[in-house]
This record gives C-alpha cells, structure tokens and sequence, in this order.
C-alpha cells in the first residue's frame, strides 16, 4: 500500500497543504513546534479515525476555523483509493471513501494501514496493562473488521453487567438476569480473548526474530499473554469458553460483593521478558528499547501478513532516541516499505540514507517546503 498524495486544510497549525509521497522515504525536517507531529497525526487519522493524542477532534481543527479536512490519495492491491475525511466543529466527522460516504467512521479501519513508532510507545514497555491492552487493540483493529465491534459489544456488557451486580439485592429477578448478562460476557469475551491470543502469538515470533538479530543472537526476548481467566494460551475458543464460564462460576459471590465484573479481558495484561527477566522492570534502557523497537517491526510484518501489503511506516522523532546501532538496523529493516520520518536533526539521516530513494520536506510554522534531494 502506498499514499500517492496528502492534502490537509485548516488541520491543526496548517492552513493549506498539498505534498506528494514518494513510495518509499519520506523525510520531513523541522524545529520543535512546527507541524511535524501534526502532519503524522493527520495520517494517522485517516487510517484509524482518531488521533494518537490526548485531544478532541475540535482541537485537530485550526484555532481560528470551524472546518478542517483530510485527503489521502493511496494505492491499495493495485487500486486508486481516496480517503476523504471532514472534521467539523462539534459535530460527527464525516468520511468518505472514493466519494462515498461512510455510515460509520469505524468503518474506515484497515483501508490505509498504518505502524506508527513515536517516543510515547515507551509506555507499551513501561506503562501500566491499559497501554499494553489499547496497543494491541488498534493492531488487531486494523486487520480484523469484527475486532473493533466485539469490543464495543463487550464495553457495553461490561458495564451493563455492573449495574446488576452493584443492585443485586435490590431485585430478586436479578438472579435470573445475571445469567443472561454471563453468557452475554463469555461469549463476547471468549472471542476478544481468541484474537487477542492469535495476534500475540504472531507478534512474539516475529518480535523474538527481531530482537534476536538486533542484540547480535545474545538475548532473548519473550512475550506471553495474560488473561486472569486462566487457560487462555489454547487456541481454542471452546477451552476459552469453558475456563472463562468456570471462572465467573465460582467468582460470582465475589463480584456481588465488589459490584464489578473481575474477570475477562478488560483486565488482559502482555508480559514481556528479556533472559527470562521482566524487560517492564528489570531491562535496562536499550532493552527496553530494542523491545520496543522489535514489536513496532513485527507489528509491520504482521500486516503484511494479514493483507499481502505492508503498511505505512510513521516514525515520529523516534531516530534520535536511538543509537547508531538500532538506527541503522531500522533504517536499513525499512527497505521497501513507504517511510514517512519526522526529525529535528537531519545530520545523521542524510548520511544514513545517501543512497536511498527519497524526497525530503521542510516544515516551518505549518508550511511544507520545497523539496530537495
Ligand atoms: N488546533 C490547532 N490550531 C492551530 N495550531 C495548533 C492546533 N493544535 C496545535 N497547534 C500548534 O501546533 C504546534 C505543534 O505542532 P507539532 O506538530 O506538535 O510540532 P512538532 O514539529 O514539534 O512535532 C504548536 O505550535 C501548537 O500550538
Ligand atoms: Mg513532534
């Protein structure tokens, strides 16, 4: 998959910009607080229909507009594809994809693919199970549709559920209804929980491969998946099923007593280790970073997988975090795959990319300079 062509229009502190892609690296240079973030953003947006930052979609919007708006010309298996995304303020966005309009902008996930590497990732390594669990939910997003929809479901039964064990005395029907509302949590859960364990089985041998040739075969690197449930690890969705009905069983005095549902996979948590030890507390920081560095590249691999494309690679003032030994192990993993890198410092970037195929930008105050190569 490649993004021919980018137009953003009042989006964030850009007011009207139009730029064409190359197909494999893009190099956007700038100081700190001229636009480089946002462009990303707006990529990203178009790919996931949300940002990766902590705003309401009024803020992606200039300061001094009502409107903004996205367009993304992209190849996808051979096909022109435009992505065209409307923000309007305090209203719905709107999207339509080769003129047509979307009912719902969910929709839109897994048309432009994207992998995203910034150096908030860190937290998926060294944050708290919400991280991990939001991390691999946009990933298995984009590559399974019902994904995304079997979440929406289990949020809500989640928290319908809670109201009834929260007021349970207060209705003797409840007893009944409880029932209902655990064969409702099983059966979604059961299905979140298959996927999820199907998505880190890929993710962790690709990851280890990774890992391995960047520590030089010296380390290992292990990943496991974590579902209070018990006896998840099966690719079985029957086991599931029964571990998880098991569970809630004989936990249900339990859960009356707290008013909230315990177990399921909104409690998931991804263990990661490094020799055997829990990178999350004891990797040292180039662990730490090679980890995370390893699971950004699998998450690559793993689309390509899914859908015979790779996706979109956006590095987001991630090289200078890196030493010159997983940056050239990067630059070089890149190869083939359309790049968009955003950098304050362009010294090391050129050198490191003197014979690549590129075109490079410079962003200043929301405009995109002319090009040179
Ligand atoms: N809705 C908005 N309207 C206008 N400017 C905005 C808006 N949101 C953010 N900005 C501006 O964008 C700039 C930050 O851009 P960003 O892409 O994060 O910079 P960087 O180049 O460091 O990545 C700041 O100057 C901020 O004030
Ligand atoms: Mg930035």
């Amino acid at each position: 998959m490649i993004i021919n062509k980018l137009k953003i229009k009042n989006y964030r502190n850009f007011k009207d910009a139009e730029i064409e892609l190359n197909n494999s690296l893009n190099i956007f240079i700038g100081d700190n607080g001229q636009g480089k973030t946002n462009l990303m953003e707006s990529i990203y947006l178009s790919s996931i229909g949300r940002t990766f930052r902590l705003n309401s979609e009024n803020e992606l919007i200039n300061f001094s507009e009502n409107k903004s708006s996205v367009e993304i010309s992209l190849i996808k298996n051979n096909y022109n594809m435009k992505i065209d995304l409307l923000l309007e303020k305090n209203k719905r966005k709107t999207v339509h994809i080769n003129g047509v309009k979307l009912d719902k902008t969910s929709e839109m996930i897994g048309i432009l693919n994207n992998v995203i590497f910034t150096p908030d990732d860190m937290r998926i390594i060294k944050g708290s199970p919400v991280e991990r669990r939001k991390f691999i939910n946009i990933d298995i997003s984009q590559i399974k549709p019902k994904y995304k929809y079997l979440l929406n479901k289990y949020k809500k039964v989640v928290t319908e559920r809670n109201i009834i064990l929260k007021n349970y005395y207060t209705n003797p029907q409840n007893k009944d209804i409880i029932n209902i509302w655990n064969d409702y949590l099983v059966n979604t859960g059961s299905d979140i929980i298959f996927l999820r364990n199907e998505y880190i089985e890929k993710l962790k041998h690709y990851a280890a491969d990774i890992y391995a040739d960047i520590s030089g075969k010296k380390e290992k690197f292990e990943m496991s998946y974590c579902c209070n449930i018990g006896r998840s690890e099966y690719l079985d969705n029957e086991i599931i099923k029964k571990s998880f009905h098991e569970k809630v069983n004989n936990n249900i005095k339990n859960e009356i007593m707290r008013g909230t549902t315990l177990y399921g996979p909104h409690k998931d948590d991804i263990v990661i280790k490094i020799d055997g030890n829990e990178c999350k507390y004891f990797g040292s920081q180039g662990q730490q970073r090679s980890a995370i560095l390893s699971i950004k590249l699998a998450e690559i691999e793993i689309i390509k997988e899914e859908t015979g494309e790779y996706p979109i690679l956006l590095l987001d003032d991630v090289l200078s975090e890196l030493d010159n030994k997983r940056k050239g192990y990067l630059m070089n993993y890149i190869k083939g795959i359309q790049t968009v890198i955003t950098t304050t410092d362009d010294h090391d970037l050129k050198e490191l990319t003197k014979f690549y195929n590129k075109k490079i930008f410079y962003i200043n105050e929301g405009k995109i300079g002319n090009i040179t190569n």
